[in-house]
């Protein structure tokens, strides 16, 4: 069977900065409060009419082009979205007209903050059973069409953008790829996180929305235990059973959620600091959209080169977690 390795990546975010600051101005919040209780300076925010699908297809293209590949071949395309353009058609679809890559299929992934995790092990399978030779797995998200900028324990985390990458095959000689993943949901965590009207169970009405209902609800405290308890813990696991430590690890790439739920796996994982990736003061919690991020920001500082052990992690709602452990 080959290995799937990621082969190119491509990210976006709308230029539109919303600063700390100027969510002063919105809630009854303060710089000093967000700074401490998240890391998070600032987040993109998109135009009106900026789409899922316009952000996604913005990445693609650019990671097909990093990779050397042409739209044309592209077999499959993969979105993890919270946020699509609409309820249907997929998000994927309106990628594959948008980036021109008549030949491919595609569908959505719906799981949150852990979606581009679990794209990348969906994607991967296609490489690895050889069904495919160009998998497209994206994660973005607008989080700003779902955020009630009046709720301030919630409207000052999220951030809209992400990215994409590009999934080929590795060569036979190739010491990179995929390695190994767990990923696990617990779905008694689902009221905790989630955005209560528009599906089945409240259809949209006038109600919903005065109730505003439409927004994301997020109880911080509850989320917030269990990412600080379940990152560690799947880290640890898929580490010990692939007779690692995390100091066997050179890259750790966690689901930028808050500072301090980042800051706690690493100590858990006994690993120095600087062999993390954080760019959550730039670009907020962007949902499915902040592993790919953070995996540019890692290329372009130099953190992150081939031949590294990679550790990526991700908490999110459902609720949802995951690890996988790759070579870069
Ligand atoms: O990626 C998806 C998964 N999501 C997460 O992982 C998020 C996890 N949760 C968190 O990151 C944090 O719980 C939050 C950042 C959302 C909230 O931080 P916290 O430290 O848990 O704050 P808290 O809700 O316990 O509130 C502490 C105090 C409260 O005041 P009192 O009751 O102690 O007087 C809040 O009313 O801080 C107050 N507060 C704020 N104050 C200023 C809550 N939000 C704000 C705010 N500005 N924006």
């Amino acid at each position: 069977m080959a290995k799937a390795k990621v082969k190119s990546i491509g990210t976006a975010v709308p230029p539109k900065v919303l600063s700390n600051f100027d969510l002063e101005k919105m809630v009854d919040t303060t710089n000093d409060w967000i700074v401490e209780r998240t890391g998070i300076h600032q987040r993109h925010i998109a135009a009106p009419g900026v789409t899922t699908s316009d952000l996604s297809a913005e990445a693609a293209l650019k990671a097909l082009e990093a990779g050397g590949v042409s739209p044309a071949d592209v077999d499959l395309i993969i979105v993890a979205t919270i946020t699509p353009d609409m309820y249907l058609p997929a998000t994927a679809c309106l990628v594959q007209d948008k980036i021109g890559s008549k030949k491919a299929w595609g569908f959505d992934m719906s799981i949150a903050c852990s979606g581009f995790l679990y794209a990348m092990q969906v994607g991967g399978q296609f490489i690895q059973s050889g069904a495919h030779k160009n998998v497209v797995v994206i994660g973005v998200d607008v989080m700003s069409s779902i955020i009630d900028y009046t709720d301030r324990q919630t409207c000052i985390i999220f951030g809209d953008g992400g990215g994409a990458a590009l999934l080929t095959a590795t060569e036979s000689d190739d010491e990179v790829g995929f390695i190994d993943f767990i990923h696990e949901v617990d779905g008694s965590g689902g009221d905790y996180l989630c955005l209560p009207a528009g599906g089945s169970k409240l259809p949209a009405s006038h109600e919903t929305v005065d109730q505003r209902k439409h927004f994301v609800h997020q109880e911080g405290k509850v989320v917030f235990k269990y990412a600080t308890r379940k990152m560690p813990e799947l880290c640890v696991k898929l580490l010990e059973r692939n007779g690692l430590t995390g100091d066997d690890v050179d890259v750790f790439i966690p689901h930028q959620a808050n500072l301090r739920i980042i800051t706690s796996a690493v100590e858990r994982l006994k690993m120095p600091m600087d062999r993390v990736v954080v760019n959550i003061d730039q670009f907020g919690n962007t949902t499915a959209g902040t592993l790919p991020l953070a995996i540019e920001s890692a290329v372009q500082r130099g953190q992150l080169k081939k031949g590294d052990l990679v550790l990526m992690a991700t908490v999110g709602a459902g609720f949802s977690a995951g690890a996988m452990l790759l070579r870069w």
